[in-house]
């Protein structure tokens, strides 16, 4: 008996978020109760949900503690002579870039961040973005580095800001970024200081950029991360191992592994790959040698022959993995583990898709990356959750439409089984856009999952000369970092013009062009052809009419695109033509943003077979019915709660796999119909209020059932969780689903009642209900049910015990579920900094023999007459000149300048004197090294502070530790 056996198939196949639903009752005859599903989900309340170990143990995480400023700040206009000289300087950025902006008054917040969907929605926006303002905003962080770190390597990542970025690091601007999908990488070795010299990450980021006509959100809305590694360690994406068959049928993984080195010496390292199977057992392992010259990268090689292993496929989605290491003098430098997965798989023009030697349809469904509450700054566990509803769709394969996916949601499709057309956004083969594609494809070509690269989607030169030479180009940088998968492109035109992309890729993507299937499959039948997009249907969760001065579209499967197809068409022509690989219907979720074919009133769009918040419309029952063939599934649409329709004919459908299917209302025989899949059976039934009883038949004999009952009056909430037990580590989510109930606990799908939350132990960071026209925010604590049912996103606080979330209504009974907490060890994580003032761009007079006027103007356009002081550095001796000043100018930040501050130097050696704008604040009367408080009093505006120090005879002096501006005792702290 497996593990899966235990669980109740209806929790499998419908998944908890569903049994809101309880009045649809689907009863399993008991001769089916067996088996499961093959290859389906881990069911979604056994609370076992754990992101996947960091691959990288480098890595801690820097999402914690981001100051976040929404608007642009343009720096002042650099006007003088000294300003100019120095703003060209490495260190010296301006405005909110510069070391010592004052971010006071920023906003902390934790990562992942999506600016845009705190926005309420704005008729004057951009219908695309969802009606979203979108903007520019900046971020700072002040980051402490540990001083053992001193010598290492260090490097930041950010997984994706959207949507174009400019980087700062201690005020030197280390990166740009043209693209929101792509990960943006900066080695911060050089720059980067240790101990209480803080450093700090400025990041602007406009978001008034578009590179897509959907939602994208705006702001840091993945993860960041700090890699600290030995000074010899692994590329970022540089270890490739990939598993191949030969064409005699046995499996090896050839193992490369990148190695850097930034110390100044050469490095000989053993480079050793070992390969554990599913169960942790070690399968086969290797050894090599490689030398890394500083500043140089080395490959070193190495290759496993692996035995029979089991098999990855969407069914069965075994990994293994593979834990390469770099280790010098016998000590391990580094290390990185890839979860792989060994698999075959082509394409043949003739019958399509064939994985593992077996044809497979595929059945894809096209996403965007975004979900109710939160937006494009989705947290894990709910990116896992969005990946359990396809699997429990039947889906066994994705699109990443039209981007490079989030690493974690490729981390569940491997773990779950779903294969991913993995696309590229830009269009364009010249340098800076081809790295985007080249960093995809090294991301990510270790993964089972990923079994296509898109090099992109609907481009209008793809009829033509130049879009052929320009994919010609982009797959060649494909298949020199790998040749194992195919490349593909999502046409919807030039298919047929003499020189065109279908030319250039290995696979042939059609979006839409059902009717030129057959015409293309004539002309080149040794090409292999997929669909990469289709259907584009229209349908509102719970409504069954169209309305367009509504704008609602009835969920009966009649309304769709021009371009498109309704989801049964759409499926038919691909269905029944074996030579189209498969299917990527447009699109499993609803989204953000392209309400196509409406405008406002509505802000996200109808294509999903789930709503934005991934309750199932009815196309996800009828999906599920075409996808799945071994277990019997039965569903009924619509509900059946019709007061002031009785006698009126209503439209039933039933969704289903099974032979044939009888209808009872209240007990009366409604007759029998055939079941056509593609189709799907229909009766016109007078309306009575009752139950609605649909049998369903395979071989003559009963398999199934299904129900739908007219409920009562609601009286009372309903909370239901898709986990009960979750990771107390302030990260974990999960959507819980709001319901109202009758008296006999049936779920009522036309309540619409405004709910209100409360939550203990834990947050709300996103509500949703499905609704493409409800324009309340998407977060908060309030939201009206939709078509019977909402959706709040809860996250769990840190540390153990209950969370409690209660939903309250008027008129109705609270409903309130205990959640409970369970202690993690929390991912090694660079913990928030308190941004602190340093002062730390000094110029320093040379050493004088007689005192320095602590007042003394100096010229702006002299460069030269001063050096430059550093806190932590000391000068001299300087033979009978012990006299030298620092001078600094500096603007308080604002609570310091309302109520005075204290100028600390940590360390100050020889006797000195503090002046700031001619007066005396403090001074030192010994030379012996020892701390200086400086208190000065509140006033905005530039200060003007010199250090005059005395050396004792022929002993260095200066400022031996950081100097900060610190609020003076009993000041608030901001
Ligand atoms: C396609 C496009 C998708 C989406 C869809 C809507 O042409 O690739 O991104 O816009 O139309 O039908």
């Amino acid at each position: 008996m497996t593990r899966w056996d235990l669980i109740d198939r209806r929790a499998l196949l419908a998944g908890v978020a569903f049994a809101a639903l309880a009045s649809r009752e689907t009863v399993a005859a008991a001769a089916t109760k067996s088996p499961v599903l093959p290859g389906d989900i881990p069911p979604p309340l056994d609370g076992t949900w754990r992101p996947f170990p960091i691959s990288d143990p480098s890595l801690r995480s820097l999402d914690d503690g981001w100051l976040f400023h929404l608007g642009d700040i343009v720096p002042a206009p650099v006007i003088g002579h000294e300003e100019s000289y120095q703003n060209a300087k490495a260190g010296v950025a301006q405005g909110a870039a510069a070391v010592s902006y004052d971010d006071s008054d920023w906003r902390m917040l934790d990562l992942p961040h999506d600016w845009a969907i705190e926005h309420p929605v704005d008729p004057a926006a951009n219908v695309a973005q969802g009606y979203r303002r979108r903007g520019i905003g900046w971020y700072r962080r002040p980051l402490q580095l540990d001083p053992a770190w001193r010598g290492r390597y260090l490097e930041l990542q950010f997984g994706g800001i959207a949507t174009r970025a400019t980087l700062w690091f201690n005020g030197i601007e280390v990166a740009h970024s043209l693209s929101g999908y792509g990960a943006i990488i900066i080695d911060i070795t050089p720059y980067a200081r240790f101990g209480e010299e803080l450093n700090t990450i400025a990041i602007r980021v406009d978001a008034d950029a578009m590179e897509g006509w959907w939602y994208e959100g705006a702001g840091i809305y993945r993860h960041a991360w700090l890699a600290v590694r030995d000074a010899v360690s692994i590329v970022t994406d540089g270890v490739h191992a990939n598993p191949v068959r030969s064409d005699a049928g046995s499996w090896s993984v050839p193992v490369t592994v990148e190695i850097a080195n930034i110390s100044a010496e050469p490095a000989g390292v053993t480079v050793e790959a070992r390969l554990f199977d599913a169960d942790d057992k070690l399968v086969t392992a290797g050894t090599t040698s490689a030398v890394a010259v500083p500043l140089q990268t080395a490959t070193a090689a190495l290759t496993l022959s692996v035995p029979e292993p089991r098999s990855w496929s969407p069914d069965t989605p075994t990994l293994y993995r593979i834990v390469t290491r770099v280790l010098r003098d016998g000590m391990v430098a580094d290390s990185r583990e890839a979860r792989i997965g060994f698999r075959t798989f082509h394409f043949d023009p003739e019958t399509g898709f064939v994985l593992n030697g077996r044809p497979t349809k595929i059945k894809g469904v096209c996403i965007h990356q975004d979900h109710a509450g939160v937006g494009v700054a989705v947290p894990d566990a709910l990116i896992d959750w969005r990946v359990r509803r396809l699997k429990a769709l039947g889906c066994n394969a994705l699109r990443s439409s039209h981007h490079a996916p989030t690493p974690e949601l490729l981390d569940a499709c491997d773990r779950h089984g779903l294969l991913v057309m993995d696309e590229n956004r830009n269009f364009n083969p010249s340098h800076e856009y081809l790295e985007q594609l080249e960093w995809l494809v090294r991301r990510d070509r270790n993964r089972p999952s990923v079994f296509m690269w898109s090099v992109f989607n609907e481009e209008p030169m793809q009829g033509t000369e130049q879009g052929y030479e320009m994919v010609r180009r982009m797959a060649a940088a494909v298949k020199r970092l790998d040749s194992t998968r195919p490349v593909t492109a999502a046409m919807n035109d030039g298919m047929f013009s003499p020189l065109n992309v279908s030319k250039a890729v290995d696979v042939v993507g059609f979006n839409y062009q059902a009717h030129r299937y057959d015409r293309f499959h004539a002309l080149h039948p040794d090409k292999p052809l997929t669909s990469s997009e289709d259907t584009s249907a229209f349908s509102t969760r719970g409504a069954w009419k169209t309305d367009r001065s509504r704008n609602v579209f009835g969920s009966y499967d009649k309304d769709a695109a021009d371009w498109g197809a309704t989801h049964r068409d759409g499926w038919r022509a691909i269905a029944t033509r074996p030579f189209i690989a498969g299917s990527f219907i447009w699109t499993g979720f609803d989204y953000h943003g392209e309400p196509t074919p409406l405008e406002w009133p509505s802000t996200s769009s109808f294509f999903g077979i789930m709503d934005i918040c991934g309750f199932p419309k009815m196309a996800y029952y009828l999906h599920r019915a075409q996808w799945i063939d071994d277990v019997p599934l039965l569903e009924l649409a619509p509900h059946w709660n019709w007061p002031g329709r009785l006698g009126e004919p209503i439209t039933v459908m039933a969704l289903t796999n099974v032979d044939s299917v009888s209808l009872w209302l209240n007990g009366r025989d409604l007759g029998t119909r055939k079941v056509d899949r593609l189709a799907m059976p229909e009766w016109q039934v007078a309306y009575a209020p009752g139950r609605l009883e649909a049998v369903g038949y395979r071989a003559g004999r009963e398999v199934v059932r299904a129900a739908v009952e007219t409920s009562g009056a609601g009286v009372a909430l309903r909370l239901t969780a898709d986990r009960n037990v979750m990771m107390g580590d302030a990260k974990d989510v999960q959507p819980v689903t709001v319901d109202v109930v009758d008296a006999k606990g049936r779920h009522v799908p036309v309540a619409v009642d405004q709910i209100r939350f409360a939550i203990d132990g834990g947050a709300i960071v996103g509500l949703g209900n499905g609704d493409p026209n409800d324009h309340d925010p998407e977060q908060g604590n309030a939201r009206k049910l939709f078509a019977g049912l909402a959706q709040v996103i809860v996250r769990a606080g840190e540390g153990r015990g209950p969370m409690r979330l209660t939903a309250s209504a008027p008129g109705l009974r609270p409903a309130s579920i205990t959640i409970d907490r369970v202690a993690v060890v929390p991912r090694p994580a660079i913990a928030r900094t308190r941004p602190v003032a340093l002062l730390s761009e000094w110029r320093r007079t040379a050493f004088a023999a007689t005192r320095p006027d602590p007042n003394q103007k100096f010229a702006s356009n002299d460069m030269n007459s001063l050096d430059h002081g550093r806190p932590g550095r000391l000068e001299g001796p300087a033979k009978d000149a012990p006299w030298s000043m620092y001078r600094t100018v500096f603007t308080p930040r604002r609570r310091v300048g309302i109520n005075g501050g204290v100028v600390v130097f940590a360390e100050v050696v020889g006797t000195a004197e503090v002046w700031m704008d001619g007066q005396l604040l403090a001074r030192k009367d010994t030379p012996t090294p020892a701390p200086v408080m400086a208190p000065f009093g509140p006033g905005t505006g530039p200060r003007s502070l010199s250090l005059v120090v005395k050396a004792d005879p022929d002993a260095p002096s200066g400022m031996g530790r950081t100097v900060s501006v610190q609020e003076r005792q009993g000041a608030d702290s901001n």
